[in-house]
């Protein structure tokens, strides 16, 4: 297996490319199974969650070529609705398939995905609502098995709990259900907003994107006009670089963004004492005086992001002062705490909050990682801390970070990829 080995060092400095974003990517290419051409889509992360998309979606029957960022994709010839248990388990976004293959097929079988590092991760509301849009939903060998016969009709939703890919589940459903679906607390995440823009393109009415109350106007199974489009920017490996210029106090300029898909983020970086040089689409972060504590709690966007967390934990070793971080979302994800402190991090954890001590050096040391955002944090604390840090198990980096150890020496990481 392979281990990133990092050097930590004084100041980082230079500008990198960010890469399109995974979360986007994900349910757009399972949209592919509603439309009734091929299409072209840009700004593809190659990253492994990407590739296990695809290998599940050519099993089920499309074809496609991905090189360069660019993938074409035909989904219009599917031969199999079974998404099975051997590639599923390998990535929970598998589920995305569940919509869209039940409402143009009427029937599918999906594996279902199991917990995961940072928590139990049901998908009970997925399921809720798509009975109440005409299915029959069965549990059988740890299979969804769902039927609709006569296709999926428009229901009103309230979700009990906002759930981003539970949202765009029931988005895709929609898009080919017959008459209207009406979704009320549905996640209003960039990712979320461009799965609806795609689809509006490809001619599904659509009211209410990127608020809280979504009408959905369905096709009654009539298969989708889509048209090439390009991948959103991805705000959490942003996020995750700027965090690189910040821990080290630096000054670095990150490419290719969305700026007001960070502002959250921007907010907490200005808040520690960071200031930001924001253009059209891009971010230069300059060096604070004295990086200041600061308090964070996650909540769905565009409130501060859960996937965030871990990153800014490490930042907040190296502020002066006490820092509070209080994890909303994720029953379980603080498993980078107990790495941190391997690495000198003085952190408390009481239920779902967990405070940090600050400024305290930091100590080289082999660490492992466990969830994806959880091992960039790892990474940022490598890159401030006196001598070598090895993190290993990085095949959860590999899952949504591309180019990765590329993009940190870009900006001037002492880093490399090694074999263990
Ligand atoms: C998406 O996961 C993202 N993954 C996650 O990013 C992200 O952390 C999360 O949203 C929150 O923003 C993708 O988009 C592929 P949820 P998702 O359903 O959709 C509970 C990463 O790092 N819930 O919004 O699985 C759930 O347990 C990943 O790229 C139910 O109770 O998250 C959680 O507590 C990690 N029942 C909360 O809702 C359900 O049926 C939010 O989960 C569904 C969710």
């Amino acid at each position: 297996m392979d281990y990133l080995q990092i050097k930590g060092k004084e100041k980082l400095n230079g500008s990198i490319k960010i890469s399109g974003a995974k979360n986007a990517a994900l349910p757009l290419l399972a949209s592919t199974i509603l439309s009734k051409n091929r299409i072209s889509i840009k700004n593809v992360p190659n990253v492994r969650d990407i590739n296990t998309l695809l290998k599940l979606l050519s099993n089920l029957g499309s074809n496609y070529t991905f090189k360069n960022n660019v993938l074409d994709i035909d989904s219009t010839a599917i031969s199999s609705t079974m998404a099975n248990y051997e590639i599923v388990k390998t990535m929970r976004a598998s589920i995305l398939t569940l919509g869209p293959l039940l409402s143009t097929y009427g029937h599918c079988e999906v594996s279902l995905p199991g917990g995961c590092a940072i928590g139990q991760r049901p998908i009970d509301l997925h399921l809720k609502a798509l009975e109440l849009m005409g299915a029959d939903i069965e549990i059988k060998q740890g299979y969804v098995v769902a039927r609709a016969k006569n296709g999926l009709r428009g229901a009103t939703i309230i979700f009990d709990k906002i759930t981003v890919t539970g949202s765009e589940n029931i988005i895709m459903a929609a898009a080919l259900a017959k008459g209207k679906t009406r979704m009320v607390n549905v996640a209003k995440e960039p990712e979320v907003v461009q799965l609806c823009e795609v689809l509006q393109k490809a001619g599904v009415k659509m009211d209410g994107i990127g608020t809280d109350e979504l009408v959905i106007n369905g096709t009654d199974r009539e298969k989708l006009d889509m048209k090439d489009f390009s991948v959103i920017p991805d705000r959490i490996e942003a996020g995750t670089y700027l965090c690189a210029g910040a821990i080290t106090n630096s000054e670095i300029t990150i490419k290719s963004i969305i700026p007001e898909h960070l502002e959250a983020i921007f907010m907490k970086l200005e808040e520690m004492g960071f200031s930001l040089e924001i253009k059209e689409d891009s971010v230069t972060l300059k060096p604070a005086k004295k990086i200041r504590a600061c308090d964070i709690i996650t909540s769905e966007y565009p409130g501060f992001p859960t996937d965030m967390q871990a990153q800014f934990m490490a930042l907040m070793t190296q502020a002066e002062g006490v820092s509070m971080v209080e994890e909303r979302l994720f029953e379980n994800r603080f498993m980078h705490v107990s790495e941190l402190q391997r690495m000198g991090a003085s952190i408390m954890l009481r239920g779902n909050s967990a405070t940090i001590q600050g400024k305290i050096k930091l100590y080289g040391a082999d660490v492992m990682a466990t969830d994806l955002r959880a091992s960039s944090a790892l990474i940022l604390a490598g890159l401030v801390a006196e001598g070598v840090t090895k993190v290993h198990r990085i095949y959860h980096l590999d899952r949504g970070y591309e180019n990765l150890e590329k993009k940190f020496q870009d900006i001037g990481g002492d880093i490399i990829r090694l074999k263990e």
